[in-house]
């Protein structure tokens, strides 16, 4: 669902941002996170300088560690300003968290009715 929303413009915004980064940002791929309804969506994962995961590590899970941030219904004009609050130590960005995504969803709607179904497996 979500390259059916955009997620390969969003990827490529995303790596014209980490370009002009001097290597502080890498962009990786993930794959499904459960958050269809919701996506696309970005994971922002902070670490120490120097200490940048390889490719392929823990890419297509959320590990819900400090440091990481879940941003979903991603616009691809967005990710500049996403990529820029992390590498200046101002994120996240609150207003487009997963949180804030799930919490402005009309509770009576399919979408937040999947959401909620979502949250309870991964709660199993
Ligand atoms: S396809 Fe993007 S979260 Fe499932």
């Amino acid at each position: 669902m979500c390259t059916a929303n955009g997620s390969d413009q969003l990827a490529a915004r995303a790596r014209d941002a980490a370009a002009l980064s001097a290597g502080r940002c890498r962009v990786l791929r993930g794959g499904c996170y459960g958050l269809c309804e919701l996506g696309p969506n970005v994971v922002v994962r902070e670490h120490e300088q120097g200490e940048l995961p390889d490719e392929n590590a823990d890419r297509l899970s959320l590990t819900n560690a400090p440091g990481e941030a879940v941003y979903c219904v991603v616009a691809p004009a967005q990710v500049a300003t996403l990529v820029a609050a992390h590498l200046d130590g101002t994120g996240p960005v609150q207003g487009w968290t997963r949180a804030a995504r799930e919490a402005a969803l009309p509770a009576a709607s399919p979408t937040a009715a999947r959401v909620r179904a979502v949250r309870r497996r991964r709660q199993r």
